[in-house]
């Protein structure tokens, strides 16, 4: 058994020895969307490990690749559902952040102040700024995004 903090949590979870960070999460229901179903191909599983990254498995070459396209990735950040723990010492920060994955969903914002910044999913590009009232000319701004996900979640890693 092995213990995963969250920042955001007092709580810390509890999984066996070789689950994923992912599985840390869903232990603490934290809110993840996991839109590619645990591939790698997406941001939503996104997360800062600020302690014990020595005891997570390296970065898959998926993870490789699809971080270096991910907006506000750092040294520090891993893909959930690709790190499996392997020991103590574990500190997860979640990157702030709502990921929307469809034209629709964004439309069910307008009239509503950006909470925290609003990003896409697949890259977690900044779509709209924290702070800022979503109007229906903010979200015709972005019509032309692509939130095909039928597309994404056909693609191999190597076309990321
Ligand atoms: S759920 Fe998509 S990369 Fe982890």
């Amino acid at each position: 058994m092995k213990t995963i903090k969250f920042k955001h949590d007092s709580q810390p979870a509890i999984i066996q020895t070789k689950q994923r960070l992912l599985d840390a999460m869903l232990v603490r229901q934290v809110p993840v969307q996991m839109l590619c179903g645990g591939r790698g191909l997406c941001a939503t599983c996104h997360v800062h490990v600020v302690e014990g990254s020595s005891q997570l498995t390296p970065q898959t070459d998926r993870e490789k690749l699809t971080l270096a396209v991910l907006t506000g990735a750092k040294a520090n950040s891993r893909l959930a559902c690709q790190a499996q723990v392997l020991g103590e010492g574990i500190h997860v920060e979640l990157p702030k952040g709502l990921y929307v994955e469809s034209f629709a969903q964004l439309e069910q914002l307008i009239g509503k102040r950006a909470q925290q910044p609003v990003l896409h999913p697949l890259d977690a590009r900044v779509l709209i700024q924290e702070g800022k009232i979503i109007t229906r000319s903010v979200v015709n701004e972005l019509k032309s995004v692509d939130f095909d996900w039928q597309k994404i979640n056909t693609r191999s890693a190597s076309e990321i």
